[in-house]
């Protein structure tokens, strides 16, 4: 017997398959009973009808209770009125093992009791439907650069030293030496870049921030790229084709998914490339109209994100922030050093900033002067200060948080349903 995923039953209209799942669901009406099962690729319906399949196997299957495990054999036929469009008359049925009262039922929950749960909340519709999205944005980055010519080059978790500020680090116990969770890959791949032309890593990433905002986690997940001889118009222009590659690939890929969501996808469908660019001065006048009390030189919060993005149907960037609110190896403009060749993009809908890069600072001296003025440890930097002693370019590149991307492209209120196990500010169970 074939078995099948629910996903491509479309494959295998008129024939039997073996569908290997879970009980979703189960009607019966005492003569007809309706069985909805899922096996992580979608849901089906199976239709048992007790003349058909006799008095025995019918029995059996009215003791299946709601997550019961089990393997459904029948007949595949096309039902538009079905779950999922498809269904299957049931003609044999296996049970795996039968489920314990199951504690998230078909009612509403709060969500305080099913994130202490999310080993089974991840098993509901919804919850599936997200992570299937992520997997899809994950493989869609993947390919893209890929077809790039990129090289993936992981960067190391545990590191020595800080690469976005010393305030947020998780420290560990190294053998006896000091060291930290990676906040991100960045000066890694500035090594690999120099090595390899141009590189991507992806890997979790860690930052002990006091925030308990929906759109901070403590462990998330960057796509950080890094190019040779790109510049931060350059750098924009990558960044803008691949967001606007990944939005196609979900709209086309995960339609179904989206439709479970209820995702507004006219939104996503309306944006189209070049992305608008705006610098930050021009963003604090946008502040300024809004009625904002901001002054020049302070960092955006989420509230002002959410005004500045909310002029534009597409992400934004914005660029040359004020060298005083971001990190040391930003290269500054030199036709301005007050402001730095940094971009960040900000997603539409109020979802902030996805992306930070820009340009690094390619000149030795400078690089120097920079980790000194930051208090950074000059002996633990060598290694990357080598980078500028040997061979030093133009180079950029950028960071994009997967759990803020998926939170905007899914359309989700917080960005804890993003990831299977979410870290969060003094919650990390289960
Ligand atoms: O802007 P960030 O801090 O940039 C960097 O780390 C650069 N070194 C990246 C690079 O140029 N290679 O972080 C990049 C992105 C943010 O725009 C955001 O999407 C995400 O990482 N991010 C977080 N996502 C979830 N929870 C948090 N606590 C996050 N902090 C940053
Ligand atoms: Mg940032």
């Amino acid at each position: 017997m074939t078995t099948a995923l629910i996903k491509n039953l479309s494959r295998h209209v008129d024939e039997e398959v073996t569908v290997q799942g879970w009980l979703y669901n189960l009607r019966s009406s005492g003569k007809i009973m309706f069985l909805i099962v899922r096996d992580g690729s979608g849901l089906m319906q199976g239709v048992l009808v007790k003349k058909e399949v006799g008095e025995e196997l019918f029995e059996t299957a009215g003791k299946l209770t709601q997550e019961s495990s089990l393997k459904l054999t029948g007949l595949v036929r096309q039902e538009p009125r079905s779950v999922g469009g498809f269904e299957m008359t049931v003609t044999g049925l296996e049970i795996v093992g039968i489920a314990e009262e199951y504690p998230i039922t078909h009612k509403e929950h709060g969500v305080e009791f099913l994130a202490e749960r999310r080993h089974l909340w991840i098993r509901t519709p919804k919850q599936t439907a997200i992570l299937r999205i992520r997997s899809e944005i994950e493989q869609a980055f993947r390919d893209f650069f890929y077809e790039r010519d990129f090289v993936l080059a992981d960067a190391p978790v545990i590191t020595p030293a800080a690469c976005e500020g010393t305030t947020n680090l998780f420290e560990l116990d190294y053998h006896g030496e000091k060291a930290f969770l990676s906040q991100s890959g960045q000066l890694y791949n500035e090594a690999t870049a120099m090595a390899l032309g141009r590189i991507y890593c992806f890997g979790p990433t860690f930052r002990a921030e006091k925030s308990k905002t929906r759109r901070h986690l403590m462990e998330f997940w960057m796509i950080e790229a890094e190019m040779a001889y790109f510049d931060v118009d350059d750098n924009m222009r990558l960044q803008e084709d691949m967001v606007h590659y990944v939005i196609q690939r979900v709209l086309t890929r995960c339609a179904q998914d989206l439709k479970t969501l209820e995702r507004d996808v006219d939104r996503l469908q309306r944006i189209s490339l070049p992305f608008p660019r705006i610098s930050y001065t021009e963003a604090v006048e946008i502040l300024k109209k809004a009625g904002e009390e901001f002054v020049w030189g302070d960092d955006f919060g989420a509230p002002h994100e959410t005004i500045i993005s909310s002029q534009f149907d597409a992400p934004v960037f914005v660029h040359r922030y004020p060298t005083e609110i971001k990190a040391f190896y930003m290269k500054p403009d030199p036709n301005d050093p007050k402001v730095v060749l940094g971009a960040d993009l900000l997603a539409p809908e109020g979802y902030g900033e996805i992306i930070g890069g820009g340009q690094r600072i390619d000149d030795l001296k400078l690089l120097e002067q920079r980790i000194a003025e930051h208090n950074l440890p000059q002996e633990a930097f060598e290694w990357y200060l080598d980078l500028r002693r040997y061979g030093t370019v133009p180079h950029s590149g950028f960071g994009l948080g997967i759990e803020r991307t998926v939170a905007w492209l899914c359309g989700l209120e917080h960005i804890r349903e993003t990831i299977p196990f979410p870290r969060m500010l003094h919650k990390m169970y289960p």
